[in-house]
């Protein structure tokens, strides 16, 4: 019975891990959903970096506002500038057969990019590190994790210009950092002194993390309800528990 179960279990996860435990290595980023702070950033990032080419179809800027708790400042700064109103869908001002012409794809809607897939907030955050430059590539950047994205790296000013560092592929073929061609593993980027972006290293990390978060509170915005009523429901059992282990001692002091 058990080992059934267990089984069922085993297959039930198995696509999961298998999907986590991919060609690429992917960092673990750690989002904070209830980090209002970060989610704002992220959203603020978004609209800067993002939202000329990727549309949320599904959020409206109104809910944004209402959710991450932005001032009417920020919502002024971020949100609705130009003819944009504030009961809209995040849709993007670019007609997808000119993204089309342009980049060879059209720029995905994100709005359920984040949502689904175990690991998917990973892949996001070590996607937006990953990208170099790649002189064969038409647009003249590569990325490790989406070989051979129509993307360019929009962030290349704060995260300055990446080039690979590799190494030739062992014996067995296996990188243990992602493949960066045929021949050789990726083992790490490096930025030139004078390429170098806006930001410090920690910086870029904290600013694609804020991103990061932002898109996965937009693939699931009711996750940051349930999160927060997550707390209290343990609240809750544990002030149960201990009243039933209360009154379990109270009745057993009577039959001892
Ligand atoms: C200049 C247009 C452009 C901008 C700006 C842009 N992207 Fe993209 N993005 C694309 C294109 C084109 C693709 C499709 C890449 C492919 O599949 O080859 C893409 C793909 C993606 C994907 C993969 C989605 C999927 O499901 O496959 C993610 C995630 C993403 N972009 C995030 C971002 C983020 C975050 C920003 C802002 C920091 C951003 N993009 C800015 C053009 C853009």
């Amino acid at each position: 019975m058990l080992k059934s179960r267990l089984l069922a279990l085993l297959l039930v996860l198995a696509p999961a891990f298998s999907w986590a435990a991919g060609e690429v290595h992917l960092e673990d980023a750690q989002i904070d959903l209830q980090d209002k702070a970060s989610l704002q950033r992220g959203a603020g990032l978004f609209m800067n970096y993002c939202a000329a080419c990727h549309s949320l179809q599904y959020m409206r800027y109104s809910r944004l506002a209402e959710d991450l708790e932005l001032t009417p400042e920020q919502v002024e700064q971020y949100l609705t500038r130009g003819d944009l109103k504030i009961g809209d869908l995040m849709k993007t001002g670019m007609a997808k057969g000119d993204a089309q012409a342009w980049f060879g794809k059209a720029p995905p809607d994100l709005s359920t990019t984040a949502r689904g897939k175990i690991g998917q907030e990973d892949w996001i955050y070590t996607f937006l590190k990953s990208f170099y430059v790649d002189e064969s590539r038409p647009k003249g950047w590569n990325n490790t994790v989406l070989k051979g994205a129509s993307m360019p790296n929009v962030l290349w000013e704060l995260q300055g210009i990446q080039r690979p560092l590799s190494d030739a592929k062992p014996a067995d073929g296996v990188c243990a950092r992602g493949e960066l061609d045929a021949k050789s593993c990726l083992t790490g980027f490096t930025i030139q002194e004078n390429e170098r972006g806006r930001l410090s290293e920690e910086e870029y990390d904290r600013a694609i993390l804020d991103i990061t978060a932002f898109l996965t509170y937009v693939g699931e915005p009711a996750r940051l309800k349930r999160e927060s009523w997550g707390v209290w429901v343990i609240l809750f059992l544990s002030f149960f528990t201990l009243l039933a282990w209360l009154l379990k001692k109270e009745y057993w002091r009577d039959i001892h």
